[in-house]
């Protein structure tokens, strides 16, 4: 196992693993310590492997998140995917190309902005792992922000300033931002906001990184506008081109991120309307909490 830097501050490639197999104890230490040093890393090659396999794989980092719907109780009852698998695609259950203005592609606009993945659970989100099954020919690419490098180039008063603020966080806050309308009552009581630190301390490097993206919403402390501006300019100073990677894909990569430190967004449609992108993900989280079932 090697690992080869993409960028100049963050993201690296990984060769010589094979997700569709029990990762040894040495390969779970290479890759924590790829990740607390990179945030992004490129595991190529794994077209082979299965959506129980790569599930499998994700258990040795952490307890898997289950996508928000089966929580919120939107989810329809069919589902493409099993339990642990996020659909990032823009294919139906049947696996066909999805109509433009289908409510589930609607939902995913909330993916071309700024984000982390599950901010709005209370627990927090460690990483994502997403595999490509299927990409467009052109367009479809994923780019990622270095929240870390940029927390460290922050001058010291906003620094200061946000050192112990909290924001809300919430799915419905990035759906609206995204034009997704039909937030009911029900929907937001299926999956009320949650509030997380400003600034995190990420466990294992122990760099800090400022958490933000598209699912916070205000923050405590500061009135409604000033926290909205506030995350507006830490967002647009962490994606600069210098702290930003862009991810094309090749079918069989698994590309894993730390969702405490980086950002990140669906990069251009192009291509994704005609085109089936299909993208499969897991999530885990930092650790479990005490009154979770083992699973
Ligand atoms: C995700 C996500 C973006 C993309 O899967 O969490 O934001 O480019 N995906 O598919
Ligand atoms: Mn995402």
């Amino acid at each position: 196992m090697k690992a080869k830097k993409l960028h100049p501050v963050f993201a690296a490639e990984v060769a010589g693993v094979d997700a569709a197999r029990e990762p040894s104890p040495e390969t779970v230490e290479f890759i924590e310590r790829a990740m607390a040093e990179h945030a992004v890393v490129v595991l190529p090659g794994q077209n082979h492997v299965t959506d129980e396999q790569h599930a499998e794989f994700s258990r040795f980092f952490g307890p898997r998140e289950t996508p928000a719907g089966v929580a919120s109780g939107h989810r329809t009852k069919k589902y493409r995917l099993g339990r642990y698998m996020f659909d990032a695609s823009n294919l139906d259950v049947d696996g066909s190309l999805l109509p433009a203005d289908h409510p589930r592609r609607r939902m995913r606009a909330g993916d071309a902005l700024w984000h982390t993945d599950s901010s709005f659970n209370p627990m927090p989100t460690k990483w994502s792992m997403l595999r490509a099954v299927a990409v467009p020919p052109e367009g479809g690419a994923t780019e990622f922000a270095d929240c870390r490098a940029a927390y460290d180039d922050l001058d010291e008063d906003t620094r200061n300033r946000i050192e112990n603020l909290a924001a809300e966080h919430s799915l419905w806050t990035s759906r609206r931002r995204a034009g997704f309308e039909d937030v009911t009552e029900e929907r937001v009581e299926g999956l009320p906001p949650v509030i997380h630190p400003l600034v995190r301390t990420i466990p294992r490097s122990g760099r800090k990184a400022f958490y933000v993206g598209a699912h916070a919403g205000r923050v405590y402390g500061l009135p409604p506008g000033e926290g909205e501006v506030l995350l507006r300019r830490l967002t647009e100073f962490a994606t600069q081109p210098k702290y930003v990677y862009t991810h094309r894909w090749t079918v069989g990569d698994i590309v894993i991120w730390d969702n405490r430190a980086v950002l990140h967004r669906a990069g251009k449609f192009e291509g994704t309307r005609r085109h089936r992108r299909d993208m499969r993900r897991t999530t885990v989280d930092e650790f479990q909490p005490s009154w979770a079932r083992l699973g």
